[in-house]
């Protein structure tokens, strides 16, 4: 199926499969896939290692947007690096999970992974998944979908997803994280979590990824006539 120079953007709630999704959309379609939870995992990780955020995860917004000058953080082969410093791994834990989504409620820091997503992007076929990429990011992008699923369901994937890289957590932690980070990035005042008014919904509890491509190919005929 070829398909035309636009942009896909995937919003949706924590561990709803939106990044196996993107990747796969981009894999079929020749696509750029653009993954910007990874940079808001990114700063958090470089706030966590130069003291920026404590225990507690009280933020120095002063100190960390005056840093942010000179951070070089990029989409490189292996996945996100700070410098040549490969970080994909390390931004996948647990406790960059539990500090990530108090330090995305910081419009300084929000306005500096925009930059680079804007940055990425103005090429078009690049499908990006996020939270606002809709909405804040892309709001004129050509194909917007919503993702959603039960909640145990988001907690068992990403329970053996973290199992089979070796990270132990609890099912219970991770459904703790996945719906404390729902609700802060619901609540947030600058760009929360909604769906995008022209956004398509999916909610893929029961849906294996060959249909979910199904579908998504069904609607991209539909609208674009090919
Ligand atoms: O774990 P999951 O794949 O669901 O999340 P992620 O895409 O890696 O994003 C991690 C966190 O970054 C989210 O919980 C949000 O707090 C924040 N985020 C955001 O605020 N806006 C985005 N466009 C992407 C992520």
């Amino acid at each position: 199926m070829q398909i035309p120079d636009i942009i896909i953007a995937v919003d949706g709630y924590s561990s709803t499969g939106k990044s196996s999704f993107a990747k796969q959309i981009a894999k079929e379609f020749g696509f750029t896939y653009l993954d910007s939870g990874a940079l808001y995992r990114g700063v958090t990780l470089f706030a966590m290692e130069n003291g920026f955020i404590d225990d507690d995860c009280k933020i120095d917004v002063e100190a960390l947007d005056a840093a942010l000058k000179g951070l070089d953080l990029h989409f490189g082969p292996q996945g996100t690096y700070i410098g040549s410093r490969c970080i994909e791994s390390r931004i996948r834990s647990l406790d960059v999970a539990s500090k990530v989504s108090p330090i995305a409620t910081v419009p300084q820091i929000r306005s500096f992974v925009d930059g680079k997503l804007r940055e990425a992007g103005s090429r078009k076929r690049v499908v990006m998944d996020g939270r606002d990429i809709g909405t804040t990011v892309f709001p004129d992008a050509e194909l917007k979908l919503f993702m959603t699923a039960d909640p145990l369901v988001r907690a068992q994937r990403r329970a053996a997803e973290m199992a089979s890289k070796g990270d132990v957590a609890s099912l219970d932690e991770v459904l703790r994280n996945l719906q404390e980070r729902d609700y802060i990035d619901s609540h947030r005042e600058t760009s929360p979590l909604t769906q995008a008014p022209d956004a398509i919904v999916l909610d893929n509890s029961n849906m294996t990824p060959a249909q979910q491509m199904d579908w998504l190919k069904e609607i991209i005929s539909d609208k674009f006539g090919c």
